[in-house]
């Protein structure tokens, strides 16, 4: 007897039989008969010794846009099954499309599978980013047979697909975008990148929960996973690689939207501080650590009296948690009246960041505007708020110290356990350290 499964098309959860509701993610009607497609015949194969199977020199195929390049491990592999997910609206097709002309320009035959959008469309955006190439294709289709009938007479090295959840397969009966759907094609393609040695792009459309929905199920399938993310109304763009078999994940490409499409930012920390002017209250800058990249951010915040009887807190880019603690710590131990004040917090540039390793800016930027004070100039600020106050040390402070350097700041607070490490040694000559045991500490010799 053939059983067929049930699956809830928002998280993915698999039941023997239907449900009205999910028990994981508790959404309703969301479950969709899934029956197992029938298996082609296939070729028996034999085990292979280990000592036996000869790594081939690896080729990699560049595009020729090095912040693109350096993500993809030193340039892209062929075959290789990429997926790329992100907001609807953060520049995911501009993104691609542009990839997509730097290969065809390289000599490749490239392939645009627009579901999308018609021909039109995309011909109008690459107008718009200056982009013409013999080699680079159209294709507005969404059903997968015509695709791959397509794919198999053209034979392109490159294929991008704009997007996975478009597209349908004929032999299967769910709505495009539906978990069973995006599943087959992503296998589909998988096959096709292997057997014909085509590199693929596949776009998928992250849901507000944040996740690949829909695509996350595609995770464990595909070589590579690229998230792509940015606030609409900044030009500020992240594109990182969440996995990849074929290099390393800790390379953090960054670009800003444009008129004319995406531009690579070489120097990030420029971006975030470049609004920057005198020294003003409630403005600190802190150093982050992404990968093997450090950005100098400056964190911004404005501390007024409140009249309500519950205080506004708000932040961008922060965690608001995070700022409800450090406000906790400066009333308890720097005997700050914080309970009185509505704190507003953010970081300039649009960027989001989670690393502890900015508390110290952020606290001494709340101290600054609440006290009006500003603090020095060219000052950087490390260093995580332990609960007690104390100052923790960050990792990879060599890092964060070289970046400042580099952009000509002067003086640094760091913890007074990382004062003397080799890293922080290291850069003494060049810039001025002080060290301080806690925030109350690093406030007082900072004058606020
Ligand atoms: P798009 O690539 O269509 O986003 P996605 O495919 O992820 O949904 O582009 C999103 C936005 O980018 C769109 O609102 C317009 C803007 N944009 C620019 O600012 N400059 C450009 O050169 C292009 C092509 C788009
Ligand atoms: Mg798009």
């Amino acid at each position: 007897m053939k059983r067929s499964k049930w699956r809830c098309q928002t998280c993915g959860n698999q039941e023997v039989k239907w449900a009205g509701v999910c028990s994981k993610c508790k959404e309703w009607n969301t479950f969709v008969e899934e029956r197992a497609p029938p298996v082609p015949g296939r070729q028996v194969g034999r085990p292979v010794a280990l000592h036996q199977v000869f790594p081939e020199v690896e080729e990699r195929m560049v595009a020729g846009w090095q912040e693109w390049d350096r993500l993809l491990g030193g340039g892209a592999v062929p075959g290789g099954l990429h997926l790329i997910g992100g907001a609807p609206g953060v520049g995911k097709s501009t993104l691609l499309l542009q990839v997509a002309h730097r290969y065809a320009m390289q000599g490749h035959k490239v392939l645009y599978i627009s579901g999308e959008e018609t021909e039109r469309q995309v011909s109008l955006r690459a107008e718009r980013l200056k982009i013409a190439s013999p080699h680079l294709f159209l294709f507005s289709e969404t059903r997968y047979e015509a695709i791959e009938e397509v794919l198999r007479e053209m034979q392109p090295t490159f294929l991008f697909v704009d997007s996975i959840q478009i597209l349908w397969r004929e032999a299967i009966s769910a709505a495009p975008g539906s978990i069973v759907q995006v599943r087959e094609l992503a296998s589909c393609f998988m096959r096709l990148a292997k057997e014909q040695s085509i590199t693929t792009f596949l776009i998928g459309h992250m849901t507000k929960a944040g996740d690949l929905a829909g695509p996350r199920v595609l995770e464990h399938l595909v070589d590579t996973v690229f998230e792509f993310e940015g606030e609409k109304k900044e030009g500020l763009r992240l594109l990182r690689s969440i996995k990849n078999r074929f290099g390393a994940t800790d390379y953090l490409a960054v670009f800003q939207m444009q008129e004319t499409g995406l531009q690579a930012v070489a120097n990030p920390s420029r971006l975030f501080l470049q609004d920057r002017g005198e020294a003003s209250c409630g403005s600190a800058v802190a150093a982050a650590v992404e990968g093997t990249r450090a950005f100098l951010i400056e964190t911004q915040a404005l501390v007024t009296r409140s009249f309500a009887t519950t205080p506004c807190r708000k932040s961008t880019g922060v965690d608001q948690n995070r700022i409800s603690l450090l406000l906790a710590v400066l009333e308890k131990s720097v005997g700050y009246r914080m309970h009185a004040q509505d704190v507003f917090v953010s970081l300039a540039g649009g960027i989001k960041v989670k690393e502890a390793a900015i508390d110290l800016a952020i606290a001494c930027a709340i101290a600054s505007s609440l006290t009006r004070k500003p603090l020095p100039a060219g000052t950087l600020f490390l260093g995580e708020v332990g609960l007690c106050g104390a100052l923790k040390g960050c990792s990879q402070i060599g890092l964060r110290l070289q970046e400042a350097r580099h952009l000509g700041f002067t003086k640094v607070l760091v913890p007074k356990k990382q004062e003397t490490s080799p890293a922080v040694e290291k850069a003494r000559g060049k810039m001025e350290v002080l060290g301080a045991r806690t925030v109350a500490e690093a406030i007082a010799l900072m004058g606020s």
